[in-house]
């Protein structure tokens, strides 16, 4: 390690609070020390021979054969998306529970495609990566497993394409960014919402100049789980709470933080010349989550470690300004916020959506020309459908129409799934790299470590390792 910093003591000390706690061997103990009043990570040296693997590129590919790991509720569609996807062909689906992989063989029977071979059990996944007709391992299983199986994958010689939150700690996150620089292959973080209408065409009229400078940007995953707590998987009858509330029961910080950072990282074009730089983390104290292991498990809980509502503020290196927030307990309508503050204009997703622009400071860029647009208020939705169309993302264009016939989420599943494997057909890099994973994950371990440090500023790792500046631009390949 280039700065192996030798904080034995507090490392171990982590290493046995999170084995204590850790309820699948995952643990929050990656090396890092204070500088001033700062907590800096370690950042391990990148191998000798090894290579960024910025603008990845792998050999094109007629078809794209393709692997399911993970068939509980999410899982299946995935399945039934790949079967409206040209260029594809379905070869094995693996879950734990044999019954699950097998209903899936109906999906593929519906529509005359060829039955798949089918995994099961803890391991099952490790036979299928070692399989010499598949491309590419589509994992959507519980977060535990998201790691293991991608890291087998890829050692076996596989692209992947991994569940949000793709990995959970920042020792997945350094060893998912040095397996891919090293063995050349894609690993992709499946977050959907980087596909939506409103993200796609306001990154669209981000990227034309509309907003001007963005400047701040927030994103946010608040969702009650109320309905679904007992809906995840179980591992056995002894496991009373599932894997995701087992993970805020033992875990703090944002846990789920890809949905909201995800299209906002895209906006400030994030390793593409910008950075984050310093992180600090807050939460409420866990009000419900007691209650909820107490309901579920009939046990009294006196540690459940995620608060109700973890917030994130990010610094950039060009002095943007990202927040992010995390709720799971509390009953309030779902929101994503996805909001953009721009010099000239404003964008606003949840819970209200719309567009305030000021037409004096944007002028010629506002193509549909609405004199009385000052930036006070949201604009009409009449003159909002008109800068709509005006500014559609070309990725809607090509796909929405389908999108919304095959479904997913209004159709951003499909959108994302078609899009990863147009890339792989045709040997581009894909929509989100590996960076992008290890950025967007790494605000779990990040915040723990500023939660838990009295709320101390982090300095987010560059895992691009020296290269966030090389690319000018996010964009999506064509
Ligand atoms: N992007 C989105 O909008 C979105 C929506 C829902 C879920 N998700 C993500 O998808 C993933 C799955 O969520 P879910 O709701 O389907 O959960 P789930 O609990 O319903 O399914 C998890 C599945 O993983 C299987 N599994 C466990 N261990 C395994 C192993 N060793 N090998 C193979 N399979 C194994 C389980 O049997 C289960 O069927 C999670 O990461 C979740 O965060 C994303």
């Amino acid at each position: 390690m280039k700065k192996c910093f030798c904080f034995l003591l507090i490392v171990m000390a982590m290493t046995l609070a999170g084995a204590q706690n850790a309820p699948y061997n995952q643990a929050y103990n990656w090396p890092w020390k204070w500088e001033g009043n700062a907590i800096v990570t370690s950042i391990p040296d990148r191998p000798s021979g090894q290579r960024h693997a910025l603008g990845l590129r792998a050999p094109k590919m007629e078809t794209v054969r393709v692997a399911f790991v993970g068939l509980g509720m999410r899982g299946p569609d995935a399945v039934e998306r790949f079967t409206h996807i040209p260029g594809t062909e379905i070869v094995a689906l693996c879950d734990y529970e044999k019954e699950r992989a097998e209903n899936c063989q109906k999906i593929l029977a519906r529509v005359g495609r060829n039955a798949a071979a089918i995994y099961y059990g803890e391991q099952g996944y490790e036979d299928l990566c070692k399989r010499d007709d598949v491309d590419l391992v589509y994992i959507a299983t519980d977060w535990h497993h998201h790691f293991l199986v991608a890291k087998c994958a890829l050692e076996n010689g596989k692209h992947v394409a991994i569940e949000v939150p793709s990995a959970m700690t920042l020792t997945e996150c350094w060893t998912l960014v040095d397996l891919v620089e090293k063995t050349r292959l894609h690993c992709m973080i499946l977050e959907n919402c980087c596909y939506d209408q409103f993200e796609l065409n306001t990154l669209n009229m981000a990227q034309q100049g509309l907003f001007g400078e963005v400047v701040r940007v927030q994103g946010a995953y608040i969702h009650t789980l109320d309905e679904y707590w007992m809906a995840y998987w179980k591992n056995g009858q002894s496991d009373k709470l599932g894997w995701r509330l087992r993970y805020n029961k033992e875990f703090r910080g944002d846990l789920y933080p890809t949905h909201g950072l995800g299209p906002v990282a895209q906006l400030l074009n994030i390793h593409r010349g910008d950075r984050m730089e310093t992180l600090v983390a807050m939460d409420t104290r866990s009000f419900r989550g007691k209650d909820l292991v107490k309901q579920y498990s009939g046990e009294d809980c006196v540690d459940f470690q995620n608060g109700d509502h973890t917030t994130t503020l990010i610094r950039t290196a060009l002095g943007k300004v990202i927040e992010i927030q995390h709720n799971v307990m509390t009953p309030q309508p779902y929101n994503r916020l996805y909001q953009l503050t721009g010099t000239k204009g404003f964008a606003n997703k949840y819970p209200i959506s719309g567009y305030a622009i000021d037409t004096k400071a944007v002028g010629e860029k506002l193509k549909v020309h609405y004199d009385d647009l000052s930036g006070h208020s949201f604009m009409s939705e009449e003159q909002r459908a008109a800068l709509e169309t005006e500014y559609e993302s070309p990725i809607l264009k090509e796909y929405y129409e389908k999108a919304k016939q095959v479904g997913g989420h209004g159709g951003m599943d499909y959108i994302m799934d078609a899009r990863l494997v147009y890339c792989l057909r045709n040997g581009l890099p894909l929509d989100m790299d590996v960076y992008d994973l290890a950025e967007w994950c790494c605000l779990a371990e990040l915040g723990y470590l500023s939660l838990s440090n009295g709320f101390a500023p982090v300095a987010v790792p560059d895992f691009t390792r020296g290269h966030w500046q090389d690319v000018k631009g996010y964009t999506h390949a064509y």
